[in-house]
């Protein structure tokens, strides 16, 4: 049930195609486009470089939110994005992601995993009672 709930989440981050992820640097927002997701293990992942701002923010202040619309409908989805190394979650995302190749790889130093703990999903729409998922 819970399960079923993140690959909803992650199915509508893949039909969006972008979203925007906001972290937090001291009292300042930070918002950029990402279009990246993955499940594995029951853990929703994004993916971004160790070099990037949005990283070093995330290092220091682990709260972040991704907004993302399609088809109508909008999601806000709310947590904290906590690294993981495991090889494995970063080749399955290379091989989701092919195109990611051009730019990363499992053992450059650089790629990296977040998963959401935590976390909050809320699907709204005009019209409709927003539908809440927890995992
Ligand atoms: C459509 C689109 C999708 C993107 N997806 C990602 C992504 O999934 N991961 C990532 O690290 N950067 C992605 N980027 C690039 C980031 O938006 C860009 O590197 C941004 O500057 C990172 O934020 P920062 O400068 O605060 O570190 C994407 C850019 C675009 C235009």
């Amino acid at each position: 049930m819970e399960n079923k709930g993140i690959e909803k989440v992650c199915a509508f981050l893949d039909e969006a195609g972008t979203y925007y992820l906001a972290t937090v640097e001291g009292d300042q927002p930070r918002v950029r486009p990402f279009g990246t997701a993955l499940i594995s293990g029951g853990r929703l992942y994004i993916q971004t470089g160790k070099v990037k701002s949005v990283s070093r923010q995330l290092a220091a202040n682990p709260k972040a939110e991704i907004c993302a619309m399609s088809g109508g409908r909008w999601l806000r989805l709310t947590g904290e994005l906590v690294e993981d190394d495991d090889r494995a979650v970063k080749v399955a995302m290379l091989e989701k992601m092919p195109v990611l190749a051009h730019m990363y790889g499992p053992d450059d130093g650089n790629m990296q995993m977040l998963y959401f703990k935590n976390a909050t999903a809320t699907f709204s729409s005009f019209g409709a009672e927003p539908e809440v998922i927890s995992f």
